[in-house]
């Protein structure tokens, strides 16, 4: 039997070896202490629950238009003018299964064969791989931990060829937790100016930041507004992982009819109870329950960042976003920098579970999780200073 070749380009993820590992362990009775989910431990509001059981009961349980109803897309429509100084209409908006879907979708629209993709490094896992399937090609801008994990201006423009389609902006980061300010962005906008290259900014980590300087990409210039796509979602901000509900926005009708017929022949529209409870979950009442799970968020940080700063052979930066440490461990000479070996053995010997940074693209750190308990997190703490004073 004979498979596409695009299909199999897609690489297993490298973290699943650790969660294999990770589930065996604890299979045999072993404590395990799991810091590399990337999902929020909160259960999802209360308010936007009743709003799906609603729906169901109110026999809301057919097809919909592809890309979300049209009081789903004037809720989000709202929420970017609102919070995001952002002015798209209903109609230049598309509510995908969760944002990675909408970055299928986004980069499925623009990419052909041979492209060039810009992906800063460290990267989430998902940006080179759908670049790969798109038959493009993953060009890595790596950033470095002096520079808080950001590119520069100068290193983009030195990136750029003829054949550069599109550059993925992920702020705050995934899994770095940095974010660029409204000056670092508007000096990367000023490198593309003239340029026919698209901008994905993912900007999905947005409630989750600690402090005042997060900025939609596309609300900067006039120009960013036409070659961004702006990709948010409600997994992160309202703990709905599950429910899968993303959106994309662009200025570009042809784009939007584009992906609105690559979803309408795959996976139509999201399902509908999903949409009228996402409704409830982007009104300002919900600002409260959200700003309270962000607060713990930052507690959790400080509390995270206090205890792996006093462990001298480990160093890392103060997350402005997301909920992940990303922590140096090329200090210790026992792992040279190998973060796979690093985490199987921190698993093995401690039972605690974190993502090697060659995951994302690194070696020489790993990614640490703070969406857990204090608790947990104390006790994930204890092991890992044991373990690297053995
Ligand atoms: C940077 C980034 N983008 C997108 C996603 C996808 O989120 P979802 O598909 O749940 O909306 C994630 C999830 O981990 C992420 O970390």
């Amino acid at each position: 039997m004979q498979y596409s070749d695009k299909i199999l380009t897609l690489e297993e993820s490298n973290t699943l070896a650790i969660s294999a590992l990770a589930q065996s362990l604890k299979k045999s009775g072993k404590e395990i202490i799991n810091l590399s989910t990337g999902e929020p431990d909160f259960d999802t509001p209360q308010a936007i629950k009743e709003s799906a059981i609603k729906a169901i009961n109110e026999g809301f349980s057919k097809y919909t238009a592809v890309s979300g109803i049209l009081e789903l897309k004037q809720a989000i429509s709202q929420k970017l003018s609102r919070e995001n100084s952002l002015s798209y209409s209903p109609n230049e908006i598309i509510v995908s299964n969760g944002a990675k879907h909408s970055l299928f979708n986004a980069f499925g629209a623009v990419l052909n064969a041979g492209d060039e993709v810009l992906i800063p490094s460290p990267y989430w896992v998902s940006y080179p791989e759908i670049a790969k399937y798109n038959q493009a090609i993953p060009i890595f801008l790596p950033t470095a931990q002096e520079n808080n994990f950001k590119i520069t201006p100068n290193q983009l423009r030195d990136a750029l060829t003829p054949r550069t389609k599109l550059l993925i902006l992920n702020s705050p980061s995934n899994p770095t937790g940095s974010l660029y300010s409204k000056e670092e962005l508007e000096a990367l906008g000023e490198v593309l100016k003239g340029s026919n290259v698209w901008v994905i900014s993912d900007e999905i980590y947005e409630k989750l930041t600690y402090s005042d300087g997060f900025v939609s990409l596309a609300s900067l210039s006039q120009d960013l507004l036409e070659r961004t796509i702006t990709i948010n979602g409600l997994s992160k901000s309202t703990a709905m992982t599950g429910w899968r509900m993303g959106y994309l926005a662009s200025k570009d009708k042809t784009l939007i009819k584009a992906i609105n017929n690559l979803q309408g022949n795959s996976t139509s529209n999201i399902n509908s109870f999903t949409q009228m409870a996402s409704i409830t979950a982007l009104s300002p009442a919900l600002e409260g329950e959200i700003e309270t799970m962000r607060g713990e968020f930052e507690r959790r940080r400080d509390f995270a960042f206090a205890k792996c700063s006093s462990i001298p052979s480990l160093s890392l930066n103060l997350p402005d976003g997301a909920f992940y440490l990303f922590i140096n461990i090329q200090k210790l000479k026992r792992f040279d920098g190998d973060s796979m070996r690093f985490c199987k053995a921190l698993l093995e010997e401690q039972g605690v579970a974190l993502v090697p940074g060659v995951a994302f693209g690194v070696d020489g750190f790993v990614r640490m999780s703070f969406a857990t308990s204090l608790e947990i997190l104390e006790r994930g703490f204890e092991k890992i200073a044991k373990f690297v004073e053995d």
